[in-house]
């Protein structure tokens, strides 16, 4: 996670578009950059998230997001850290999703990713979807090595991964982490 944690907002940010996905089950979501705005939205989403995604996403048993990590969230340059929120065509348009990379800073050829789906919005699809975009976006933008840490419990992520091609290798942290891998050369 130290790549995710490495760096504040430098730059505005950078022109994306949106996307509208149709997920299995029929129902239609939105993808788009985040925005500073969007900070009170992604507060909700990460407090809404059960106890065990939450640990799942941070590995520690956050409560809800601190000032400064939201500020580290939503408040991202697009280009070193780039992130994007899923809404539901709902009213209020609740985010249900957060997907992001963080290039390294002194190897910005290497990126850790993150990602987390709201609970009631698992198993449709969301996640494989939001790996894929992340790939390719990274892919796009001269990242070769993409990266996330992994709890070794996690098996839906495991298994997502394994099946992105992703290399599963053992974490130096220890046995509780397993790192996998994208190559995207
Ligand atoms: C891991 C996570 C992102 C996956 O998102 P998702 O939208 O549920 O994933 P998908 O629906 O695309 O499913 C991906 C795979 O997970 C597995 N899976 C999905 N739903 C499952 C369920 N209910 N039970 C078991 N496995 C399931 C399947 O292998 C599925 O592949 P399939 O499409 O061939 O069935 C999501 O569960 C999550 O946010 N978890 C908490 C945070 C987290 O773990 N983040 C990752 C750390 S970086």
């Amino acid at each position: 996670m130290n790549a995710l944690l490495a760096r504040p907002a430098q730059a505005p940010a950078a022109a994306q578009t949106a996307e509208q996905w149709l997920l299995a089950g029929g129902r239609e979501v939105s993808l788009r950059p985040i925005v500073a705005a969007d900070a009170a939205a992604e507060q909700a989403f990460f407090s809404a998230l059960s106890l065990d995604s939450r640990h799942k996403r941070f590995h520690v048993g956050l409560r809800e997001l601190s000032p400064g990590l939201l500020k580290l969230l939503t408040e991202v340059d697009q280009s070193q850290h780039v992130a994007w929120v899923v809404e539901a065509l709902e009213p209020d348009h609740p985010v249900i999703a957060d997907a992001r990379y963080v290039h390294e800073i002194s190897r910005p050829e290497r990126a850790e990713f993150a990602l987390a789906v709201a609970d009631d919005w698992q198993g449709r699809g969301l996640g494989r979807r939001l790996i894929a975009h992340l790939a390719a976006h990274a892919g796009r933008h001269g990242v070769r090595y993409l990266y996330g840490d992994i709890l070794a419990d996690n098996r839906r992520m495991l298994a997502l991964m394994r099946d992105q091609g992703a290399r599963l290798t053992a974490h130096p942290d220890g046995a509780q982490l397993v790192r996998a891998v994208l190559d995207l050369a």
